[in-house]
């Protein structure tokens, strides 16, 4: 079976995005995405960032040894890396949104390990990704 690479991170920006800056990031990361079968969701809150990566274990590596080297943002900081066997956020090549910064808090204080006494099906979902999920899913129609 293949299996999918499901990186999380925290970070907070180096100096503040505005709509602008953020657009080019994102139409960047887009194309490269979709060129690289990576799938995920940028999170952001005043000042920082959630992002799940999603893809063949390899791309997710490269990728994130370059935005962890990324000067327009710090103190980047993970929280779970695991195989699944499929991917969160298939149809998108980068989602966007604004969360509220208690969201980010709950996200950044979440459980990422899955929990040994959950059934077989639930092992690889944490409480943090099924936290993520339900965050993306409330706020998907206002997505960047
Ligand atoms: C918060 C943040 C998220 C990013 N997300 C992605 C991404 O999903 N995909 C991507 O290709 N680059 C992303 N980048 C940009 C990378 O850090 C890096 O600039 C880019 O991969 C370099 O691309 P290159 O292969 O053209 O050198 C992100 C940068 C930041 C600061």
């Amino acid at each position: 079976m293949t299996t999918i690479r499901q990186l999380v991170y925290s970070s907070e920006e180096a100096t503040p995005f505005d709509r602008l800056r953020l657009d080019s990031l994102l139409n960047h990361a887009r194309k490269a995405n979709d060129h690289n079968g990576i799938t995920g969701v940028l999170l952001r809150s005043p000042g920082r960032f959630v992002q799940c990566l999603e893809g063949a274990r390899e791309t997710v590596d490269v990728l994130f040894s370059k935005i962890r080297a990324d000067r327009r943002h710090r103190e980047v900081c993970v929280l779970q890396q695991l195989d699944l066997p499929l991917r969160f956020f298939q149809e998108w090549s980068m989602g966007c949104t604004e969360i509220q910064q208690s969201e980010l808090l709950r996200l950044q204080t979440a459980q990422w390990e899955a929990r040994a006494a959950d059934s077989d099906s639930d092992k690889w979902q944490s409480p943090g990704s099924v936290l993520m999920k339900a965050i993306w899913t409330a706020r998907n129609n206002r997505a960047l």
